[in-house]
């Protein structure tokens, strides 16, 4: 819990994700009394606003995007009272001067130096000018007090983020630096560790000995949006690969930490990234496929293909899935495939992970039309919420022959208001709790296990695109590469 006097300074706190997540994750803290009553935001953004025009659009969004609305108006205009807006340009060293006076004004009025916190949600291209101006200006000067918010993707390839990092660390402790993965939030991932480290009965069985392969899909039934600007220049592998999915890895592959503390959970989520098998360049086809949507139907609505997006060339080669199957040279998992799948507009919207095991080594039952079903885990992340164990039980009847039953946990069963993943995480950046959030040397890892893929896409482009159609599940070649072990896709259901 935060207790501290805190400024909160939001760059680029018109965009988009200010207005779904920012905005609604500060007023669920502060309705959840997770800010002390001396906290001020201030907005930055390009235009001209004044402080009442900013803050009725933030009221107005918070009614579409925040989880709590109604019963809080009083404290919500209460909330909003503590917001102000002030025009900023980046490149000017002015901006940053005005900024600073601001901040001072507030520490006199709260009769002391409030700690600050620093939320970059703008394209990493400014990172290094912003940086390079609050460290001139002493902005965040204060190592135990200041702290620095970073979205994803951070740099765009190896090199860049070294660079970046590098830049950055002129200006920042690591300590103070918090590199956002907002998935690791979500109530359900951090549930795979409560659930892996909670239970004794699954973790003897969470190895190489008795699992076949693990698969993590995150699959949305969106497209680009309004974002095609953006992604034209990042795709499938950096938007979601490099960050999202190989974090759900880690928290599905790492050993147990020695304890809970922020470097003992880094360090073991480090170790699965190092363990990844680099590939060679001429291997990449053979271990990825990466597709781009065509025209289709969403829930039977059509909807354009990629390429007719707005925002996106009509020749883009910009990956919008990637399938993948990864090893993990270690002790736990030689020889065990993860598969790994993304796509923008897919057939739903599903991120889960399935752990497949191993067939008995022999059976002598009859089996139903069905036929045998390996035993399988589910953990469903998104939009369902559960874990659920399959495996075979006698079907009712006079002979001996079986069928497929399961067990299931429900998250909702037990909570009907999780916080929303920015919430956590903010909360925890507030409070000096890093732990679910990308240390260095992970991002590090993350781009260095896909770099050769990104070369060699890079020098080769792909003369199959389009390739998938929207509302389907990925192209073709992504059911190959799992037909290649006798494996399939498995359904979450
Ligand atoms: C973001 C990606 O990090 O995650 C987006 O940039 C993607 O492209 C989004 O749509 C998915 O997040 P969620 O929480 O909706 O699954």
């Amino acid at each position: 819990k935060n207790i501290s006097p805190t400024i909160i300074v939001i760059f680029g706190a018109t965009g988009d994700l200010a207005k779904r997540k920012l905005f609604p994750a500060f007023q669920n803290l502060f309705l959840d009394g997770r800010l002390d009553e001396k906290f001020k935001i201030i907005a930055l953004g390009r235009a001209e606003k004044s402080d009442d025009e900013f803050r009725s659009y933030v009221v107005e969004n918070l009614n579409t995007f925040s989880r709590r609305t109604a019963n809080c108006d009083e404290r919500t205009q209460e909330f909003i009272s503590h917001i102000s807006y002030l025009r900023h340009d980046i490149d000017k060293e002015e901006s940053y001067y005005q900024l600073d006076s601001k901040l001072k004004d507030i520490d006199a009025g709260f009769g002391e130096r409030a700690n600050r916190l620093f939320y970059l949600s703008i394209t990493p291209s400014f990172i290094t000018t912003i940086s390079a101006y609050m460290k001139k200006i002493g902005l965040a000067a204060n190592e135990k007090q200041d702290r620095i918010i970073i979205e994803k993707p951070f740099g765009y390839d190896k090199t860049s983020a070294i660079a970046l990092n590098e830049m950055l660390s002129q200006t920042f402790k690591e300590e103070q630096i918090y590199r956002i993965d907002h998935y690791l939030g979500k109530e359900t991932v951090q549930n795979i560790l409560a659930f892996r480290f909670g239970n004794s009965m699954f973790e003897p069985l969470w190895s190489r000995n008795f699992i076949d392969f693990v698969q993590i899909t995150v699959a949305e039934e969106v497209g680009v949006e309004e974002r095609g600007g953006f992604y034209e220049g990042v795709g499938a592998l950096k938007d979601m690969i490099q960050n999202h999915l190989l974090q759900i890895l880690c928290m599905t592959a790492m050993e147990a930490p020695a304890s809970l503390r922020a470097d003992d959970i880094r360090n073991r989520k480090a170790d699965v990234l190092k363990s990844i098998r680099r590939i060679k360049p001429d291997e990449v086809d053979h271990y990825i496929v990466r597709g781009q949507y065509d025209a289709g139907f969403i829930k039977g609505n059509p909807v354009p293909g990629y390429r007719q997006d707005k925002g996106i060339a009509p020749d883009s080669n910009t990956e919008t899935y990637v399938a993948m199957k990864i090893y993990l040279d270690n002790w736990r998992w030689q020889g065990i495939p993860f598969y790994l799948r993304t796509g923008k507009r897919m057939e739903e919207k599903q991120s889960s992970i399935i752990i497949q095991f191993k067939p008995v080594p022999h059976s002598s039952f009859s089996y139903g039309k069905e036929g045998m079903t390996p035993n399988r885990l589910i953990i469903n992340i998104q939009p369902a919420m559960d874990i659920k164990l399959q495996f075979m039980t006698k079907k009712p009847g006079l002979s001996l022959s079986l069928r497929p039953a399961e067990m299931v946990f429900d998250y909702f069963s037990c909570s009907t208001m999780s916080p929303e993943a920015y919430e956590t995480l903010i909360g925890d950046a507030l409070a000096g709790d890093p732990t679910l959030f990308m240390r260095w040397d992970q991002v590090e890892e993350a781009w260095d296990a896909i770099e050769t893929i990104q070369q060699v896409w890079k020098n080769t482009p792909p003369t199959n695109f389009p390739n998938y159609k929207a509302g389907s599940w990925g192209p073709e070649e992504a059911d190959e590469l799992l037909a290649r072990q006798g494996h399939k896709w498995v359904s979450n259901t």
